[in-house]
């Protein structure tokens, strides 16, 4: 799972890709969600990465954040209305108040059990810490002095578990 690859078993040794990262957010794409053509809008995939990209920036950053950037976002699948959403993420990069989450969403039918995930969007979202007046604010000391080892370990939460459900 984190390494982002798994090999198939039916020996053809066809490597597959699986989801990169901590499990951030799990939820079910509803109607109000799609567009006329019964696909998900674009706008709400984006704020349900951005959701969840922030959820890992407070704790990491203990306090208040805001989006300053993202990545190019491609939509390489769409998103079907009932489909199980998930999003993935990751750090990258850590500053002196700003932080880079890498997400990965990935989608599947809710209904049939073993169904195939696919990938929707693999994306850089950047967040600052800011104070209770929205200036930027140093990232905590213990953050930026073990950066490197954050980043290496990959980042689950302050209590290093993982409380999300699996997919
Ligand atoms: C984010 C904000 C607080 C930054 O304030 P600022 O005083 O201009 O700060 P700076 O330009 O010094 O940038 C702060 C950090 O963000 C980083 N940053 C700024 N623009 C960036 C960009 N386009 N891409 C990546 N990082 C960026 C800087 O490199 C710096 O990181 P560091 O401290 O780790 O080195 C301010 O621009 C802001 O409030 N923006 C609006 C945010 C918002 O409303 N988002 C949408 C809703 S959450």
């Amino acid at each position: 799972m984190t390494n982002g690859i798994n090999q198939n078993n039916d020996n053809t040794d066809k490597l597959v890709e699986v989801p990169k990262g901590t499990l951030l957010l799990r939820t079910m794409s509803m109607p109000a969600d799609a567009n006329p053509n019964g696909d998900i809008f674009g706008g709400w995939l984006m704020s349900q990465m951005d959701a969840a990209g922030a959820m890992l920036a407070y704790e990491l950053s203990q306090g208040k954040v805001v989006t300053v950037a993202t990545d190019e976002i491609v939509f390489l699948n769409p998103v079907h209305v009932g489909n199980v959403v998930c999003v993935y993420g990751r750090v990258i990069y850590i500053g002196n108040t700003s932080m880079k989450i890498q997400l990965q969403m990935w989608t599947k039918k809710n209904h049939s059990a073993g169904s195939t995930r696919v990938k929707v969007t693999d994306c850089g979202f950047t967040y600052v810490a800011v104070d209770n007046e929205g200036r930027k604010r140093p990232l905590p000391r213990e953050v930026r002095d073990n950066k490197e080892q954050i980043i290496l370990k990959g980042y689950n939460s302050v209590n290093g578990s993982n409380s999300c459900p699996v997919d």
